[in-house]
């Protein structure tokens, strides 16, 4: 292929992006996504996913994704509006509603579409969003977005209720929009969910919630971060959850208000104009659900995993930030010094992901360390006395 200037600023651009030390790399895994990663033809033990639950491989949802191409054949064939909404995605809108205890959920290909579907669609001309700063890119995107369609849009410090206060308490919009994160993806810790809920009373606001890691792992049944504060579920809460994380298989929902989803079953661009994920994948869905609601004992090994690695790496020259959810971030400092540990790591056959700005702020490059309930106790004893000798 001949080069074009077009090509020649983008291999400038790429080599900028190198001589920073962030280009990134796809590892071609030869497994499927479990404890054990086998790459290269190594087999490595996996802190790096997000299957909170060991649910990716499970063989009962594999079978039920199985049957379910077998019955519903593999493609939907068009978007939900048009003949793409199948009998299993109906269903398993109503088994989300019913679990997470809103009267109706909405189904979406992935997570980042539908928070591109809630904010925008919520926030149009006129309107204000106040969003936590350290939200997922993916709610970041949706913020952008209705910035575009003329909405103000503000960002508090994170976790900083008074400071949200102040700027709802200043601002004129009439409507407003509360944006966060339940469980923060990077650092792992919990927005005070109970403190902005009674803001977005007092100030009449609806509450977008994103629990893409609260989902599956927090409170009872695995029914999320709003169960586990025991909150109850207010018509001006929007709850997006994703279904690729602890559910183990792909998609997300959205569950709120009947008028509230109706509103975007209509309006929402990114749920109207993509074609439907696979029914199969619904199917699959809808069994890793039953196995989340029955989870107990997954969720009571994931704990006593998250509580023997706090308790490991207490007293490591490295600062394991105060999180009580399966992300454990450990922060390094500078990006060298992450990926030398991320790296030396993989040479003693364990997969810790190294984090860098912009992902994280500068100087907080860090190990994110997943843990799963598939990690047996002796798993977690190797993580921690590797990182003991590298410390
Ligand atoms: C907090 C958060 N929200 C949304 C997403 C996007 O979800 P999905 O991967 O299903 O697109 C992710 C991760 O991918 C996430 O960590």
């Amino acid at each position: 292929m001949t080069e074009t200037r077009l090509l020649a600023d983008l291999a400038t651009q790429l080599q900028d992006i190198a001589d920073s030390g962030l280009t990134r790399r796809r590892r071609v895994l030869q497994s499927p996504c479990g404890r054990i990663a086998s790459v290269d033809g190594r087999e490595l033990l996996n802190f790096a996913s997000n299957d909170y639950l060991g649910l990716a491989g499970n063989p009962e949802i594999a079978r039920a994704m199985a049957d379910g191409a077998l019955q519903w054949g593999a493609g939907s064939g068009a978007s939900h509006l048009v003949s793409g909404h199948l009998a299993p995605h109906e269903a398993l809108e109503q088994q989300i509603a019913a679990f997470v205890g809103f009267p109706r959920a909405l189904g979406f290909s992935t997570g980042y579409l539908a928070n591109l579907a809630i904010v925008p669609t919520l926030a149009g001309r006129g309107a204000a969003v106040f969003a936590d700063k350290l939200n997922h890119a993916s709610l970041i995107d949706a913020v952008q977005l209705a910035k575009a369609q003329g909405a103000d849009s503000q960002r508090y410090a994170h976790n900083n209720v008074a400071a949200l206060e102040r700027l709802l308490a200043a601002s004129p919009a009439k409507t407003k929009l509360i944006v966060t994160d339940a469980v923060f993806s990077m650092d792992g810790d919990l927005a005070p969910l109970p403190a902005i809920l009674a803001l977005a009373e007092r100030y009449d606001a609806w509450l977008v919630i994103d629990d893409a890691h609260g989902f599956g792992v927090l409170g009872p049944q695995g029914q999320g971060s709003l169960a586990h504060f025991n909150l109850p579920a207010s018509p001006r809460i929007l709850l997006m959850g994703t279904l690729g994380k602890a559910a183990g298989v792909g998609g997300a929902f959205v569950a709120g208000a009947d008028t509230a989803i109706e509103y975007l079953l209509q309006r929402a661009r990114s749920y109207i104009f993509t074609t439907a994920a696979p029914a199969p994948v619904a199917c699959a869905l809808r069994c890793s659900l039953s196995l989340i609601e029955q989870g107990e004992a997954l969720r009571r090994q994931l704990f006593a995993n998250i509580a023997q690695l706090r308790d490991g790496l207490s007293g490591l020259p490295w600062t394991l930030l105060p999180s009580a959810t399966a992300i454990q971030p450990l922060i390094v400092g500078s990006n060298e010094a992450a990926v030398a540990l991320s790296t030396a790591l993989w040479e003693r056959g364990l997969w810790l992901p190294a984090i860098r700005p912009p992902t994280v702020p500068k100087g907080t490059a860090r190990l994110r360390i997943s843990v799963s309930a598939a990690h047996t106790a002796d798993d977690i004893a190797r993580l921690v006395n590797t990182l003991k000798e590298l410390a």
